[in-house]
């Protein structure tokens, strides 16, 4: 199995940005988390970050015949882009929408997710654990209803 995770803006800036919302691991660290336990796992990762939103489209349509699941932590995207939402839809690839912190006890704006409803499910508010939770999720995906 291969899974893509994508990363959208500012979280190339994880380890300085606000640590008392994201932590003090920077992005660079997750991903070697991530393909640590993905190697346990026996699954293949890609691992990227844009702070483009038409980027992080592209990457979505390209996933196709490539990946068999993609993990996406679309960061500000994920209240805003129905460009990105359109995309998952448009592939079927399905999709795990993750967060470090918990988008659901934050400021109201946040508590909003247009991506959630074409998500299989969401992962947010275990810090870097939510990327760890989401290979397993990712692994187990074909056996969870659309
Ligand atoms: C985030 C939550 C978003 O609301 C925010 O815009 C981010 C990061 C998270 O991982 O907690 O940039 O996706």
């Amino acid at each position: 199995m291969r899974i893509l995770f994508l990363n959208g803006p500012n979280l190339n800036l994880l380890g300085s940005r606000e640590p008392e919302v994201y932590g003090r691991t920077t992005l660079a660290e997750i991903e070697a988390k991530v393909r640590a336990r993905a190697k346990e796992m026996g699954v293949e990762v890609e691992f990227r970050q844009s702070n483009s939103e038409g980027e992080l489209v592209t990457w979505v349509q390209q996933a196709k015949e490539r990946f068999e699941v993609i993990v996406l932590n679309a960061a500000a995207y994920t209240h805003t882009s129905v460009a990105l939402r359109d995309a998952i839809v448009a592939v079927g690839i399905p999709t795990i929408e993750i967060h470090l912190s918990n988008i659901h006890n934050r400021e109201e704006f946040r508590h909003k997710s247009l991506l959630a409803p074409v998500c299989r499910g969401q992962i947010s508010g275990f810090g870097v654990n939510s990327y760890i939770l989401a290979i397993e999720a990712a692994i187990n995906v074909t056996d969870t209803k659309k």
